[in-house]
């Protein structure tokens, strides 16, 4: 049978895939109300079961950042699939994408990083950062961030943010007490915790993971020179610093998070770098990059054992090169353009509704919590009226727009998102805005 509606197609999904879908925010468990189904998607629209376009803040989570269905893309993973879907050996492709990105995180001549190696998806990705770290160190435990979001392997998900946090969940089951209890967790942007942590475990500490700029939370923004502070605190006390940019990396300028910080004068380079979404343009890759000697410690050169049947696939690699080749200086400024415009727009609709909230910004990405006063850290970020974001959310799906189902995700803009799309946004807005004003909690 066809399904005709989303609710159908939810229904469908429901009878055979664990709550209907495959990655849990997609339910639209703190939003409530039916997820869509999406057939396709061009620019800065999808199209759901039903026909009806929406413009879309999802981006499908980041990695959109030229909009979705970019010809040039398109055709690049065309012609890669006319080739061979997958070899399972090396190819000329995946070299030419380590060679792209070593050479983009080149920065006033500091080199980013000095090797890569390509996974599937960005949990693989720290996975693999985190055991490269502990085989360098020979050390166990793990330093993370409350709110930070790095992918769902079992070390990582204590008090992590995206779809953990959306869930209000401490963690997972199904992790051991053993695994988790080499994760110590620290509230973000508090330097006095991260000197705490090293002092109370002397010897113990193989690294330190934190998102560039954290946006699994709501955005938090580093404080100017936190990952700095971080990397000189790691170093001090013989720990790494794992930069974790799947989600900043090539989204918020052409060096990441990390390039925007040594363009603003922080000269600092990390040991260990984590991307994901938008290095793969839509397809499943990811990558670790860093210091040769720590990327040396790799199989087959290393004792820290990393593999994969897929890894550095062949129509991932080119989608991502055709990616990273288009997303040049002009279209960043676009994305920075169409983010201000949306996130101004959104400032000035809910002041004019007398609407507490805070929209927190890092480069382009930007999200909105409903509270007075900054949000710093993912107490902060707990700290609001959530259940003001339910109406808001679903005023601006029935208006057309489709946001992240969840107030605890970043808004993703596109080069894509022309005036006419920008136009549709702003003037969903107030009515939204009105919505949220006349929520009420539970
Ligand atoms: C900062 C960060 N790290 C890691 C991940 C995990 O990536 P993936 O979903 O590709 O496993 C994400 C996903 O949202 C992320 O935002």
């Amino acid at each position: 049978m066809n399904a005709t509606t989303n609710a159908d197609a939810a229904a469908r999904a429901r009878a055979v895939i664990p709550g209907g879908v495959n990655s849990p925010v997609r339910a639209f468990g703190s939003v409530g109300g039916t997820p869509l189904s999406i057939v396709s998607a061009r620019g800065p629209l999808v199209t759901d079961v039903t026909g009806r376009e929406y413009v879309d803040l999802v981006a499908s989570w980041g990695p959109a950042l030229l909009g979705h269905a970019q010809p040039d893309v398109v055709a690049a993973v065309q012609a890669a699939a006319a080739r061979g879907l997958s070899f399972g050996a090396s190819t000329p492709g995946e070299t030419d994408l380590a060679e792209h990105v070593i050479e983009r995180l080149r920065v006033g001549g500091t080199a980013g990083i000095e090797k890569l190696r390509l996974v599937s998806t960005g949990t693989e990705a720290t996975m693999t950062a985190i055991r490269i770290a502990r085989g360098a160190t020979g050390r166990d435990v793990i330093v993370k961030f409350a709110g930070h979001y790095h992918g769902h392997s079992d070390g990582l998900l204590a008090e992590s943010g995206s779809g953990v946090a959306t869930l209000g969940l401490p963690g997972s089951a199904g992790v051991p007490a053993a695994i988790a209890g080499l994760t110590l967790v620290l509230p973000y942007n508090d330097r006095d915790a991260v000197l705490a942590a090293f002092a109370a475990h002397p010897g113990r500490i193989a690294a330190i993971i934190a998102e560039a700029a954290g946006a699994n939370a709501g955005v938090l923004a580093p404080d100017e020179g936190f990952n700095r502070f971080l990397i000189e605190t790691a170093h001090a006390h013989g720990a790494l610093f794992l930069l974790d940019e799947v989600l900043t990396g090539f989204r918020v300028g052409p060096a990441g998070w990390w390039g925007l910080e040594q363009a603003a004068g922080q000269s600092w380079v990390p040991d260990l770098v984590t991307f994901g979404k938008v290095i793969g343009g839509g397809m499943p890759l990811a990558a670790i990059g860093g210091r040769a000697d720590l990327l040396d410690l790799l199989a087959p050169l290393g004792p820290v054992y990393q593999a994969g049947t897929l890894s550095g696939n062949p129509l991932a690699v080119a989608a991502g090169l055709a990616t990273l080749r288009l997303a040049d200086a002009e279209v960043y400024g676009r994305v920075d353009a169409a983010a201000s415009v949306v996130s101004n727009a959104l400032d000035d609709a809910l002041t004019a509704e007398g609407v507490a909230h805070a929209v927190s910004w890092a480069g382009s990405l930007f999200s909105v919590a409903f509270r007075e006063g900054a949000v710093r850290d993912y107490a902060d970020a707990r700290d609001q009226e959530a259940w003001r974001y339910p109406a808001f959310f679903h005023a601006m799906l029935d208006a057309g727009v489709s946001l992240p189902p969840s107030v605890f995700e970043a808004w993703f803009l596109t080069a894509a998102h022309d005036e006419a799309a920008l136009g549709r946004i702003l003037d969903a807005l107030p009515a939204a805005a009105r919505a949220a004003a006349a929520a009420t909690p539970g």
